[in-house]
C-alpha cells in the first residue's frame, strides 16, 4: 500500500510560475495544461488548444519531452531563437517544469 502512494506521488508534477504573482498548481503527469490553466490560476493564455494559433507561447524550464514535429514547425515560426520555447497546450507533462509566458 505504501508503494503505491509513493506511485502516486512520483506522477505528481508542480507547475511553477516564476517572476510572476501565481502559486504553483500541482497536476497528475500527462495531464493537458490547457484544461487546468486558466487566465485566474496562471499567467498563461490560451486560444485554440490545438497547438495553431500560438497564444499559449511559453519558455519552459524542466526536462519534458521534446515538441512534435508540428509544433517544432510553429515554434521555429513563432521563436526561433528561444531553444526553450513550447507551446503550453502541446506540452507532455511528465515532471515539476516552470513557465514563463513569451510575447509574440
Ligand atoms: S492555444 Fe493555440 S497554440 Fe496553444
Amino acid at each position: 500500500m505504501e508503494e503505491f502512494g509513493l506511485n502516486i506521488m512520483s506522477n505528481l508534477c508542480t507547475v511553477s510560475f516564476p517572476g510572476s504573482d501565481y502559486p504553483s498548481i500541482t497536476l497528475p503527469a500527462h495531464e493537458n495544461l490547457s484544461e487546468h490553466l486558466t487566465i485566474q490560476n496562471s499567467p498563461v493564455l490560451f486560444g485554440c488548444r490545438t497547438g495553431i494559433c500560438g497564444t499559449c507561447l511559453v519558455e519552459v524550464i524542466g526536462e519534458i519531452p521534446p515538441p512534435e514535429l508540428d509544433e517544432l514547425e510553429m515554434l521555429n515560426t513563432l521563436a526561433p531563437n528561444i531553444f526553450n520555447a513550447r507551446l503550453a497546450c502541446q506540452l507532455d507533462l511528465t515532471t515539476n517544469i516552470e513557465i514563463g509566458r513569451l510575447e509574440q
